[in-house]
């Protein structure tokens, strides 16, 4: 296979989803209870200093959590620590994944914002004890943050690669080489999508939700030669609900309730919605499908 990084739709040739390898989906997935969760630092634009209701938080990730487990998944859990107030949001210290020989591979974040960056310790020292392989980035000057911008194609040894706010482009070659997988490249040109994961979500092998404004026009132009069925998440939504933040399961996506043209939309391709309560981490920047990293 060419492990190929792609970042415009002339480069595609011949390259296809279909003739790449399959990988095995994830079993579990590993989540951090929000015991020191709050918003103190902006880090994006949905954080303005709107207080955190604790109790609520952990009601409504307990909640998510019930989801998860309720679909067949199992759910870990890594202590959360005092001060590190975003750890919560377990899709960004990392990106796993498996190698072409079934290795379990960890490959970890470097946060944009220094806040962030005590929270990637703490995941090396949980993967390590896993029995993962830990990769990291040799050059300190690039941002990489994890499954946050890196995601997986459904089922397919193919990563889409969002860069422009939270990380590098240049982070894709040595993550290509790591996973021995092609990266297909977006660019992110709207600060209120900020991580590819508030405005892509691969519902099926075919099918995709995204937010068309969040990408500049060659990114557009790659998903809509690589997805027969791209469904568009309208701007109310989009930005005040998070629907492109869904996490799929088999064909249940787990998302913030409410939005309805989304759900109507996913439901005409056979996807049918778990709507949960994430308000206390909207207030954050983040929904269901930051809360969690999947687990091999
Ligand atoms: N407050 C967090 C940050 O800005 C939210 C992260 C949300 N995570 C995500 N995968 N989009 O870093």
């Amino acid at each position: 296979m060419k492990l190929r990084l792609y970042t415009r739709a002339v480069d595609l040739k011949g390259f296809s989803v279909k003739n790449c390898p399959s990988m095995p989906t994830p079993s579990s997935i590993l989540m951090c209870e929000p015991r020191y969760y709050n918003v103190s630092e902006a880090h994006n634009p949905y954080m303005g200093g709107q207080k955190i209701n604790g109790a609520l938080a952990l009601e409504q990730w307990n909640d998510v959590k019930k989801a998860f487990e309720d679909l067949g998944r199992s759910v870990e859990t890594i202590d959360p620590v005092e001060g590190l107030e975003d750890m919560v949001f377990t899709a960004n210290q990392s990106l796993t994944g498996l190698t072409p020989r079934m290795e379990r591979l960890c490959f970890l974040a470097q946060m944009r914002h220094p806040g962030r960056r005590g929270e990637v310790p703490h995941f090396e020292t949980w993967f390590k004890e896993k029995g993962y392989k830990i990769s990291k980035l040799k050059d300190p000057a690039f941002s990489f943050e994890g499954m946050g911008d890196a995601i997986w194609h459904p089922g397919k040894r193919l990563l889409w690669g969002g860069h422009g706010f939270r990380t590098d482009p240049e982070v894709y070659e040595p993550i290509s080489k790591a996973f021995e997988t092609p990266v297909v490249l977006l660019k992110l040109v709207n600060e209120r999508f900020y991580h590819l994961d508030t405005c892509f979500c691969p519902l099926t092998q075919e099918a995709v939700m995204i937010y068309p404004p969040a990408f500049d026009p060659d990114s557009l132009e790659l998903i809509l030669r690589l997805f027969p069925i791209v469904l568009a998440a309208d701007e109310r939504e989009a930005s005040s609900r998070f629907p492109c933040n869904a996490a799929v399961v088999d064909s249940t996506a787990i998302m913030q309730s409410g939005s309805s043209t989304a759900v109507r939309h996913m439901k005409a391709i056979g996807v049918v919605a778990r709507e949960v309560e994430t308000s206390e981490f909207l207030k954050s920047g983040g929904s269901v499908f930051c809360l969690k990293m999947h687990l091999y």
